[in-house]
């Protein structure tokens, strides 16, 4: 079987507090993460100093690493503590607050490429409203020391530790170093799910107030607006604040304000079209989910995209290759493809359409485009496979989740100030402020 990051899966989350035994209280949420470079910065008396960045027209770069296949995920090198410390992490759209793997001392890890971050003396204790944040409902501690929780994912994975507060670094892109205290999850004891890249841990980008933009927004350091730009030749860049993109340029919808999608990066519904066409399928709802490698339609939907494609190779030189079992679906041509370019003239783009009402009483139509080579791969067998999975079958039931693979080639941007979401075709491959950089 194929191997790849499913991002929005149902977990649990328990608060708990070891100073005492009794009272964990758990919620049930659906906030997915488990799951799953460039020139040294330069640290030392920078790192007080920039806290008086300006506030105004600041943003962070960060380059991205990884690639939608064969790898199935992406990280950033973020750096932390004092003195800072690389470490690779995985970035989230779908979950709130960072975490690390860490050396508690550890009980449990998976393998990590850098030593495990040693936590910092600075515990979250109890009462502080950022462990508030990590539960829902009614929990109350009357411990204080500490702010412990254990998460448990639906893939069987999960991960137990405490929030630490410590000094995280990035780049801003006037290059100045920008420093701040965040709250971070120290993970001492993972049971890990089925898919697991070597990484440090995650980055939370998810919409809520513990995710490390919504930490540096409210401490005046950048706008509460986080984005990414996923190149198709691999590697692209995430950024966090609002100058990088000319608003007017950008195809923005509302994020969905229905109750069910709430703490998720949500554009409510849309239709889906295929090669411009409509093809039935109505109201589907959406989320946008970095953590996840692929596009996962419900079952009609994905029946509506998979026979629409089979039809349209059907007069064409290509079979459905069984006995690839890269992802569910691959066709072998005359000869095996080396890349996507080879292919791509034999597909038609899908869209996704959302109806947009203005004040003005008018209306217009705002699409999602995914031209093949965002919904394609090509397997190491020289098929070309779908990138866009059965989402039924990973129990997202009426949930679409449109993961990596159909953001390539697009700067995606997450609006929280505003409550919008955004995106524009780009050429991901090069860093703005046009340094060039190597995937
Ligand atoms: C993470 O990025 C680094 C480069 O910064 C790269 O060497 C490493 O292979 C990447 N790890 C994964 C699992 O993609
Ligand atoms: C999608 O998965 C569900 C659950 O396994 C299955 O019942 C359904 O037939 C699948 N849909 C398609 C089009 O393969």
């Amino acid at each position: 079987m194929w191997k790849e990051k499913v991002g929005w899966v149902a977990l649990l989350i328990i608060v708990s507090s070891w100073c005492v035994s009794s009272s964990s209280h758990s919620s049930s949420s659906f906030r997915g993460d488990l799951s799953r470079g460039k020139a040294p910065l330069t640290f030392g008396s920078a790192s007080s100093s920039s806290l008086v960045l300006n506030r105004v027209g600041s943003s962070v770069v960060l380059p991205l690493h990884g690639n939608v296949f064969p790898l199935g995920s992406y990280n950033t090198t973020i750096y932390i503590g004092q003195p800072p410390k690389p470490y690779y992490l995985d970035p989230d759209t779908d979950s709130d607050l960072t975490w690390l793997q860490c050396d508690a001392p550890c009980v449990r890890c998976t393998r990590t490429p850098h030593p495990l971050y040693p936590p910092s003396d600075e515990l979250v204790d109890s009462s502080d409203p950022i462990c508030g944040s990590l539960q829902s409902g009614d929990y109350k501690s009357d411990c204080v020391e500490r702010c412990g929780y254990e998460v448990q994912y639906a893939d069987g994975g999960s991960s137990r530790g405490f929030l630490v507060k410590d000094d995280v670094h990035f780049e801003s892109n006037r290059g100045r170093v920008l420093s701040s205290r965040v709250a971070l999850r120290c993970g001492y004891n993972q049971i890990p799910g089925p898919y697991n890249p070597c990484l440090d841990g995650v980055l939370g980008l998810g919409k809520g107030s513990s995710s490390i933009v919504s930490q540096l927004s409210s401490q005046g350091l950048v706008a509460n607006v986080l984005g990414h730009c996923l190149s198709t030749r691999g590697g692209g860049f995430l950024f966090f604040g609002d100058d990088l993109y000319d608003s007017s340029h950008i195809s923005w919808t509302p994020m969905s304000r229905d109750p069910y999608l709430i703490e998720h990066y949500s554009p409510g519904t849309a239709e889906l079209l295929f090669a411009g066409k409509p093809t039935g399928q109505e109201n589907l709802l959406l989320l946008f989910d970095s953590g996840s490698t692929f596009t996962y339609f419900s079952s009609q939907a994905y029946q509506a995209l998979s026979s629409r494609v089979k039809e349209e190779l059907r007069r064409k030189d290509f079979t459905e290759a069984v006995d690839d079992d890269t992802l569910p679906l691959c066709w072998k041509g005359q000869k095996p493809f080396k890349n996507i370019g080879d292919v791509t003239k034999y597909f038609k783009p899908f869209a996704l359409s959302f109806a947009l009402s203005f004040n003005s009483g008018g209306r217009a139509q705002n699409q999602f485009e995914v031209p093949p080579e965002s919904y394609l791969i090509i397997s190491d067998k020289g098929n070309v496979c779908m990138g866009v999975l059965n989402g039924t079958e990973v129990g997202f039931q009426n949930v679409n989740v449109i993961g990596d693979t159909s953001m390539q080639d697009k700067m995606v941007i997450y609006d929280n100030g505003r409550q919008m979401l955004g995106w524009e075709s780009k050429d991901c491959s090069q860093l703005p402020n046009s340094r060039a950089f190597a995937a």
